[in-house]
């Protein structure tokens, strides 16, 4: 187990984030239909959502947690692993390939010492491989926890990744 996962995973949901899932389930029209909105509001808080925390979830969305997970795994920006402090989404999708994916994947692999799917020993960053991410014309792209970037070379990345030192 990371030290990452060993920070996060052992503290319960807490009253004040249980209530704010209760209260967005309340507004919705059926409880399940807020399941995306109460597993981002846990990663918000843990950065990302443990199994223990995805039980207690579909508890108060009465949902199976195999249903939550089904979920969760689908949807691809929630994070069912320990993630870094910045979590770098670089697109492997076909535009990106052709104009240079390949080689900013290395560059960044090289950079933060890590390989796809993996995070860094400082635990600053985690760089997941993603699909299209919609921003082909300025291909190759990322996303930096909510920002993206796109036109991506050595010296972009470079200057992009000194902006998170
Ligand atoms: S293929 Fe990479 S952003 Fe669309």
């Amino acid at each position: 187990m990371s030290t990452v996962e060993q920070v996060f995973v052992r503290e319960p949901l807490g009253p004040r984030l249980r209530h704010e899932i209760v209260t967005i389930a309340r507004h919705a029209e059926d409880k399940r239909a807020a399941c995306i909105d109460a597993l981002k509001l846990v990663q918000k808080r843990f950065r990302f959502v443990s199994d223990d925390h995805l039980v207690e979830v579909a508890a108060l969305l009465e949902m199976t947690p195999a249903e939550l997970d089904g979920v969760a795994t689908f949807y691809n920006l929630i994070f069912r692993r320990p993630v870094g402090r910045h979590v770098i989404l670089l697109c492997d999708s076909v535009a990106c390939w052709v104009m240079g994916g390949a080689a900013a994947c290395a560059h960044l692999c090289e950079r933060l010492s890590v390989k796809p799917g993996e995070t860094t020993v400082d635990g600053r960053f985690t760089l997941l491989p993603i699909v299209c991410l919609g921003h082909c014309d300025h291909a190759p792209a990322m996303m930096v926890d909510e920002d993206l970037y796109g036109d991506l070379d050595a010296a972009r990345l470079d200057d992009i990744l000194r902006r998170f030192r």
